[in-house]
């Protein structure tokens, strides 16, 4: 092991070589404080040719290697095992945007760019980079592709995978793969680039990639409504969609628990409503053409909505500020879940269609087997994407509630699948769903995945043990 941590400082520095566990502590532990490693080091390369140096090295020493961005994800799939023997890969020094076209609207950055960052860059040259979520002032583009994020304006722009065009990959043994390519049209075989993406680090360590840009929306209308029951929610996004089509770039909805929770934990949070409805939407339409005046016409709609019985009030963002104080509930719930004390959460996709009814069926059966939980739901749901989240309920305690994991992801998870939904719809899998997953995928698909990973890592050294059982 000395040798292996002597030849990664002579590759990226020794100052870039963390063992200490004061330095390390960062890199251990996940956002959710949920999974807890340890590390042979945290290797910090500052550019491409390291990264493959890092990987030939390991791969010879047979060192598991973990890639790591921002260490926001939410299935543990960045955290090392308890084994002391794992290195930890951490992108972050990668952080240049390294081209920006405005005539094929694309940008080229480091993996390691923050998100936030590539937002920034593309806004200054008067484009925009639309993939957005709660995370983005800390997470990286290479975990955002490495996990096929989703966020609030897939509705519009869809998830990480089709924002990117090429990718630049460095493989287990070192050999780099330059995809690094901006074509909108490319039929020349099997898309390598898409086997990447969502492959969360276990086929090769994302170094760079090109993204696509899209113009810049500069008509925006945020608004906020209240709903008489979590069914109307489906009417309502049929309304809104139904009218204004790809304009309407988020449908945000949570349901009064999640509201009661941020509105408790979270500073400063506060509901435009007299009460907490039993359950909130938050919409935001938007347009590049600066003569819509989408206030006027959400306002049409969200009138037609309330007549109809779809919502009983609603609130329209009258300045940026108050756009940002609504778009904090809704970020605040996954801040507020951590200080109430964990969860048992879970990331599904459903038909939207089927949304009510799952939601129906899913708390009646839940209910029936474990009375008294308290349900988190909310998510994206013009996307079909729920969190689903569970909390203890009052008489339990921590220990006894954790005991019921295994059967509540069973109960809610055999629903999902029996109405053909998805398991993860964008955290990924990571550790916290890997067992899970054979459950549900067909042996056909999970043979394929398996065949995969050997014909790509053979030594099994990229985040072993995530996605896969390995
Ligand atoms: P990490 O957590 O560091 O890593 C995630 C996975 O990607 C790991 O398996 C890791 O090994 C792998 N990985 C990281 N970098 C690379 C690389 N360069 N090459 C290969 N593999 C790599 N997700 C959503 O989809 N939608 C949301 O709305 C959303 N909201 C969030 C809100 C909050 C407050 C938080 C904390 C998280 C949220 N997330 C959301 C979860 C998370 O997926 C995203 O934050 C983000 O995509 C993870 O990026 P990261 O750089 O932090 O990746
Ligand atoms: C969100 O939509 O806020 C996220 O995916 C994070 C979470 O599920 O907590
Ligand atoms: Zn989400």
């Amino acid at each position: 092991m000395n040798a292996t941590l002597d030849q990664l400082c002579a590759i990226v520095g020794a100052g870039h070589v963390l063992t200490a566990p004061d330095d390390q502590r960062a890199y251990v532990v996940d956002w959710m404080k949920k999974y807890h490693g340890r590390a042979l080091a945290v290797v910090r390369p500052g550019s491409t040719a390291e990264v493959a140096a890092v990987l030939r090295c390991c791969n010879e020493a047979g060192v598991a290697v973990i890639p790591q961005g921002g260490n926001t994800g939410m299935a543990g799939g960045a955290t090392p095992d308890d084994s002391g023997r794992q290195v930890i890969l951490s992108l972050t020094r990668m952080n240049k945007i390294r081209d920006l076209d405005p005539v094929g609207n694309t940008i080229t950055v480091d993996a390691g760019c923050i998100l936030a960052a590539v937002q920034m860059a593309a806004n200054d040259a008067g484009r925009f980079f639309p993939l957005s979520l709660g995370a983005e002032g800390s997470c990286t583009i290479g975990g955002n592709l490495a996990t096929n994020a989703g966020g609030v304006a897939v509705l519009r722009y869809g998830n990480a995978r089709e924002l990117a065009l090429g990718l630049e990959v460095v493989l287990a043994d070192g050999r780099i793969w330059d995809g690094l390519q901006a074509l909108r049209k490319d039929n020349t075989g099997y898309d390598l680039r898409d086997l990447f993406i969502g492959s969360e680090g276990t086929l090769g360590v994302i170094t760079a990639a090109v993204l696509k840009l899209h113009a810049a929306p500069v008509a925006q209308a945020t608004a906020m409504m209240a709903l008489p029951d979590r069914d109307a929610a489906l009417a309502l996004f049929t309304r809104l969609r139904g009218r204004v089509g790809d304009r309407l770039t988020a449908f945000e909805f949570m349901t009064r628990n999640c509201v009661d929770l941020v509105l408790k934990q979270v500073a400063g949070a506060s509901l435009p409503f007299a009460a907490v409805p039993p359950a909130i939407v938050l919409a935001e339409l938007s347009d590049t053409d600066a003569g819509t005046d989408l206030p006027a016409l959400l306002e049409d709609l969200l009138a037609a909505a309330i007549e109809a019985g779809e919502a009983t009030d609603a609130v329209i963002a009258q300045s940026g500020e108050q756009a940002k104080a609504l778009w904090r509930i809704r970020e605040g719930i996954s801040e507020a879940q951590v200080r109430a004390g964990k969860t048992i959460k879970h990331d599904i996709a459903l038909p939207i269609g089927q949304l009510a009814a799952f939601m129906d069926e899913c708390e009646r059966v839940v209910e029936a087997a474990c009375p008294g939980l308290n349900f988190l739901v909310f998510g994206h749901l013009g996307d079909g994407n729920l969190h689903y989240n569970l909390q203890r309920a009052p008489h339990m305690d921590d220990e006894a509630f954790y005991a019921l994991t295994g059967s509540l992801n069973a109960l809610v998870h055999d629903l999902v699948h029996r109405y053909r939904g998805s398991i993860s719809a964008e955290h990924g899998v990571g550790q916290l769903r890997r067992d899970e997953l054979p459950r549900y995928k067909s042996g056909v698909a999970l043979q394929m995945m398996l065949d995969l990973k050997r014909l790509f890592d053979p030594g099994n050294i990229l985040n072993p043990g995530k996605l896969l059982q390995s």
